[in-house]
């Protein structure tokens, strides 16, 4: 199992929605977030001098997925988040070691599909 974290510009949401659900992905947590990439939080054309890191909006979508989905996820979130412009966002792919429905009890693969 994987838990795919991507950062994403906030109004790439309904894109990147619309993609996972295209890709058969329904299951997400979606949180509020600050942060910065390689240009320090400030656009390509900032002319100014920096002193500190300036954070962004962004939304970090949260995906846990069996081992068989990590590539179509990934490539629905790219689908509907990507511009072409600085900014779009990172995936960040993690080990999941364990999940748990707490309803039933049940744990693993079994949990999460
Ligand atoms: N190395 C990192 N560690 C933690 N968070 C990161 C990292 N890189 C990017 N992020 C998060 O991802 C968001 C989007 O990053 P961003 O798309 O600007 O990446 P980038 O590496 O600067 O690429 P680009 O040059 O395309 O802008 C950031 O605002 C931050 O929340
Ligand atoms: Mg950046």
């Amino acid at each position: 199992m994987k838990l795919i974290v991507a950062l994403i510009q906030p109004h790439k949401l309904p894109d990147v929605k619309k993609a996972l659900y295209d890709a058969e992905v329904y299951k997400m947590t979606v949180v509020n977030a600050v942060g910065s990439g390689q240009q320090k939080g400030y656009s390509e054309d900032y002319l100014g001098s920096i002193q500190e890191v300036n954070l962004r909006k962004k939304l970090r979508v949260e995906i846990a997925v069996n081992e068989e989905s990590v590539e179509s996820t990934i490539k629905a979130i790219i689908k509907g988040a990507q511009t072409g412009r600085i900014g779009d966002g990172k995936i960040f792919v993690l080990e999941l070691p364990q999940c748990i429905r707490i309803r039933t009890g049940e744990r693993g693969d079994i949990a999460l599909g």
